[in-house]
């Protein structure tokens, strides 16, 4: 609403201009149905680092909290997950079982996406109750299908360590280049897969394994080539770029999947013959994004299982693009195989790796930086802001770099954001004595203020309805520097021509649309922008489209006010570049 003003040039100001945020189909989604997010699930054995956030959980909360504030009904889940040989391996060395194990990784995994305020509506594990239910629904449906069948494979055995050895836990001497030590499915030296490799030994202890026979379940992945490419072709919201590479994989030929290991460790098969045999771990883990919406809404609604509503809904599962793979053609022909009884994603946002200072981050390399770690050191707003402004919507890679880091956040972040928000709200402290003074003229920059608060929600929303998450945060420091601009221009220490009350009522109504456009991006900072605003409803309570209104009215008081952020001093850089200076980031400790 308009303040009252004996200035009768404001008309201009008209809150109908205002464009729903209502998505067309082609676009995105229409306002009616809710919307079900997924984030590609950690493994339950070691800790979340910055290419995590930065390729899955940043770029889904980020959408998210945009859809939460715009008044949609979204659904948020992911889990651990809890099974895999790597797993069972890392439990026996650290003396625990695997259910000790991966119930402290997930539990960590908790701590850490509060601690960023990633968001979920329900984090759960794939060796939950209902996820092993589900997945032996889900093979016993594909069975009676006709999507299954049985096949002896030939395995390498370790006779000590009594298991069948994965390929990654086979090590040798490379048939081709000689070089010791190699995987026995890739040799690092010259990078090709051995047909067989050389004198080869178990990965866990040490000593020649045996071959053995065993009986295994293969999904016909080839079954569903033809429903695949249609379905790639006829889902006109997959990246074109990556829908063109997994047609190419089909035409190519389907290979079909082995979807068992012979371990303790994972959902049992349900079939009497299938004793001391499990899932492999990608025929589970897919299928608890389901079981895990199921379970998030048997505890809101009391339902048997959410079908219905996720049938009802958009689907958004995303990923980082090492797994392209598994979501665009394993995970749809599993649904297809069980007659689409959930319905396929929608979307599938695809985002690159974060290498760190030019390097693949690698855990086993040490070449990583853990996420608690960096927030034990810096605003862990300071994270998201900086993977935020530097990653595109699309699977190029992008790099961590902390001088990069420091300039980004000191110079867009503070220097910008932190300034515009800082000088408004101090100066109506010292001379308004924090009310927000009534307007009394308004010149030609006042009207281009107001109408820059008017057009923002629009514009920044256009691109976070499509998850261009880089470009509406671009936009929103666009906004924040032409505010800079403005309040320098107006001069409100001067009150030419007692201008300074109407500078300051819309400099206050744009931090107050900050705040909401900064909430999906850095939580936390938006929360303490708020606060200083001193408004009677919360932050989360606001509506997306309601921050292009001048909402707060003159003789509003503000709050107790200090500044946002904390510039980072030099040497805070200089010492993490230290650390990673220390470490050979080149060598790499075989199973570490
Ligand atoms: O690659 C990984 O880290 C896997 N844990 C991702 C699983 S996503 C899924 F469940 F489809
Ligand atoms: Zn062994």
């Amino acid at each position: 609403m308009l303040p009252k003003t004996n200035n009768n040039n404001n008309n201009f100001y008209d809150n109908n201009k205002l464009s729903s945020l209502v998505i067309d189909s082609k676009e995105g989604f229409k306002n009616d149905k809710p919307i079900v997010i997924t984030t590609a699930l950690p493994y339950a054995n070691g800790e979340i680092h910055i290419g995590h956030i930065s390729s899955t959980y940043l770029p889904a909360d980020i959408f998210t909290r945009f859809l939460r504030i715009s008044k949609k009904e979204v659904f948020h889940v992911g889990a651990s997950d809890d099974f895999g040989t790597p797993i069972l391996i890392k439990a026996e060395k650290e003396n625990k079982t695997p259910k000790e194990f991966v119930d402290y990784w997930n539990k960590r995994d908790i701590e850490d996406f509060n601690a960023i305020g990633i968001s979920f509506d329900k984090f759960y594990k794939t060796s939950s109750i209902e996820n092993q239910k589900f997945v032996q629904y889900v093979f016993n449906k594909l069975n009676i299908n006709g999507h299954i069948y049985e096949k002896e494979v030939i395995q390498f055995y370790c006779d000590f360590d009594k298991k069948f050895l994965p390929d990654r836990y086979v090590i040798g001497i490379c048939p081709y280049c000689k070089s010791k030590d190699q995987y026995s499915d890739l040799c690092e030296k010259c990078g090709r897969v051995p047909e067989e490799i050389l004198e080869p030994k178990c990965g866990i202890c040490g000593q020649s394994p045996i071959k053995k026979r065993s009986k295994h379940f293969f999904f016909k992945l080839s079954n569903f080539s033809f429903e695949l490419k249609k379905w790639l072709t006829d889902n006109k919201n997959l990246q074109v770029d990556i829908k063109n590479y997994v047609l190419h994989w089909i035409n190519e030929g389907l290979e079909d999947w082995d979807i068992t290991r012979d371990l303790d460790w994972g959902i049992n098969i349900p079939l009497d013959d299938a004793n001391g045999k499990v899932f492999y771990g990608w025929f589970d883990n897919h299928l608890c994004y389901i079981s895990t919406f199921n379970a998030l809404m048997k505890e809101k609604l009391g339902n048997n299982d959410g079908k219905d509503i996720w049938n009802n809904s958009y689907i958004y599962h995303f990923i980082g693009k090492d797994i392209i793979y598994h979501h665009f053609l394993f995970l749809p022909a599993i649904r297809m195989g069980i007659n689409r009884e959930y319905k396929l994603p929608d979307y599938i946002p695809v985002r690159g790796h974060l290498m760190l200072h030019n390097k693949k981050i690698s855990k086993s390399r040490n070449w990583y930086i853990g996420l608690k770690e960096f927030i034990s050191i810096f605003n862990p707003d300071f994270l998201r802001f900086y993977i935020a402004i530097i990653s595109p919507s699309t699977q190029d890679d992008v790099n961590f770099d902390w001088d990069v880091f420091f300039s980004n956040i000191n110079n867009d972040l503070i220097d910008n954001i932190g300034n515009f928000v800082n000088r408004t709200l101090s100066f109506t402290q010292k001379k308004f004595d924090g009310i927000v003074p009534e307007p009394r003229v308004y010149h030609e920059e006042d009207k281009i203020a107001i109408d820059a608060i008017m057009n923002i929600a629009k514009q920044t929303g256009e691109f976070l309805k499509k998850a261009e998450t880089d470009k509406a945060l671009k936009t929103i420091l666009k906004f924040s520097n032409f505010f800079n601009q403005y309040f320098q221009k107006k001069e409100p220490w001067a009150n030419k021509n007692s201008s300074a009350a109407t500078t300051l009522y819309i400099s206050i109504n744009a931090v107050r649309a900050l705040a909401i456009l900064l909430y999906p991006f850095i939580p936390n900072s938006a929360e303490k922008i708020w606060s200083q605003l001193n408004n009677d409803d919360k932050l989360q309570e606001q509506s997306w489209e309601s921050l292009s209104l001048l909402k707060i009215l003159p003789s509003h008081r503000i709050g107790n006010i200090s500044p946002i952020f904390k510039k980072i001093e030099r040497k805070e850089i200089e010492k993490e570049k230290r650390k990673l200076g220390s470490i050979d980031g080149s060598r790499d400790k075989k199973n570490g």
